[in-house]
């Protein structure tokens, strides 16, 4: 075990970290056979491909890539009459600032990762995969390598894997090395050997018009990991463990000023953020009191200490109450987090206490979004670098009294109006930081 996964909580349940909490668990084939892997790939192969994504559907997973979308609802978008093949790619570009789970399974359990990939080809009727692998990953691309070898010794990728007259073949692709080759149609962009420029939606939906214009599924790291459990467990117990429409664990990856940082895996909504924080974090640095969260990497809304939220919810007899919802008792998971203003997104929560300066935080975040921005849209190309300009002019004390309103409105302007979703990703701390702190933003003039 590393020393960002701690001893188990009684809160936690892992699936995904189940083998890595194993003393002694290696990445190598014969440990995982040894803890019973490929159990479910094997089981896989005496279903229809139609059950398993009725399963995947039953489960209510969603994917944990950022977006949280329903992951049973993309492959039902996947059409099978079009005579076209089918691609699956696997997202393992994690760039997201605050979000390092990916990294984590792909260094410690990769044939968790590569029976996921079996189950899900077979399901999708996919003959080729590829694990699209942030370039700088380069310890992660040589585990993946070793660990496809092992499994196609095996006879569990290639021609007739596991003796069912089904070939699959799984590639490592060396990611281009910026963040938006994260976002799914600029990697496949990237894995069509091009220059990393995210595609229109629509009519560019990966599942429609994906790899090589074919049909794709573009799914997260940890999302193809948890395939396996919820063919283990069955997609009822599966559900079970979350919410309503939001089901199975989450790995949050947990940074900043807490006394125990790391890795963290619960049931889709077991605990609040207090109890995250205080409980299994170990609450903040001593003598510091908190000051804000940013729940769901660098790209969600800032939540500042204190805030309270109207939340509604369903009663028992069905009709919705609004309740307020403190932001230590939000629950973790998909929906409440929305109804705050912010988004689970890849569950980086970030904590910050009291010693942290706003403005010098967000200028960290503009250069960030400047730097990494594709450049094809000129509200995002030009807006991103005007931001970070103003933010270190702020921080420089030589900001004008107009500053704090100019750089609101630039990322007002570009959210919504660019190609992708990075314009959201990179107007949204600006808003959010500005609305939540303005005092600190004043007190930079
Ligand atoms: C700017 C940007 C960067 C992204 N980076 C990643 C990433 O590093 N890893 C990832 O899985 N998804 C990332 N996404 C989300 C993907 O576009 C896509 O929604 C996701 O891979 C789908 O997988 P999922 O449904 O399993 O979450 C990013 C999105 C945007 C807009
Ligand atoms: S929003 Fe930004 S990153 Fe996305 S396509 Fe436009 S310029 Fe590129």
């Amino acid at each position: 075990m590393t020393s960002l996964l701690h001893e188990p909580h009684a809160k936690e349940r892992r699936l995904i970290f189940a083998n890595i909490s194993k003393p002694g668990y290696k990445p190598d084939i014969e440990t995982y056979l040894a803890h019973g892997g490929y159990a479910e790939a094997k089981k896989a192969f005496t279903m229809k491909p139609e059950e398993i994504v009725q399963e995947v559907k039953a489960s209510n997973l969603r994917g944990r890539g950022g977006a949280a979308f329903p992951t049973g609802a993309k492959w039902g978008f996947i059409r099978h009459d079009d005579g076209k093949p089918h691609y699956l790619c696997v997202n393992g570009d994690e760039s997201e600032p605050g979000t390092f789970k990916d990294r984590f399974i792909l260094h410690q359990d990769p044939h968790q990762l590569i029976e996921g990939i079996i189950i899900t080809c077979f399901a999708l009727n996919i003959r080729l995969a590829y694990i699209y692998v942030r370039c700088e990953f380069t310890y992660a691309k040589e585990i993946l390598e070793r660990a496809l070898k092992e499994a196609s010794e095996r006879g569990f990728l290639g021609k007739n894997i596991f003796g069912s007259g089904f070939d699959l073949e799984v590639y490592v692709h060396e990611g281009a090395g910026a963040y938006i080759c994260g976002e799914e149609t600029s990697l496949l962009e990237s894995l069509e050997g091009k220059r990393p420029y995210p595609r229109i939606k629509p009519p560019y939906f990966p599942a429609v018009l994906g790899l090589y214009m074919s049909p794709t599924i573009v799914n997260n790291v940890e999302t193809i990991c948890h395939v396996k459990h919820i063919l283990r467990l069955g997609a009822a117990e599966y559900a079970a463990m979350g919410t309503s429409g939001d089901g199975g664990t989450r790995t949050f990856c947990v940074s900043g000023d807490v006394v125990r940082p790391g890795f963290y895996e619960l049931p889709v909504g077991a605990v609040t953020m207090g109890e995250l924080i205080f409980d299994l974090c170990g609450g903040l640095r001593p003598g510091r009191t908190l000051k804000a969260i940013i729940p769901g990497g660098s790209s969600s809304k800032i939540l500042r200490a204190g805030e309270v939220y109207k939340i509604k919810s369903k009663a028992a007899d069905g009709s919705m109450i609004e309740k307020e919802v403190k932001l230590l008792d939000l629950v973790l998971d998909a929906a409440s987090v929305a109804a705050a203003g912010s988004m689970v997104g890849s569950a980086a929560v970030i904590v910050m206490d009291d010693s942290r300066n706003m403005v010098w935080a967000l200028n960290n975040l503009n250069q960030f979004y400047a730097h990494e921005s594709c450049g094809q849209c000129t509200p995002c190309r030009e807006g991103t670098l005007w931001m970070s300009k103003l933010s270190t002019r702020m921080l420089s004390g030589k900001g004008e009294a107009s500053d704090p309103t100019m750089l609101h409105t630039i990322a007002d302007n570009i959210a919504g109006r660019t190609i992708c979703a990075f314009g959201e990703a990179a107007s949204w701390p600006t808003q959010s930081f500005i609305d939540k702190f303005p005092e600190e933003f004043e007190a930079m003039l």
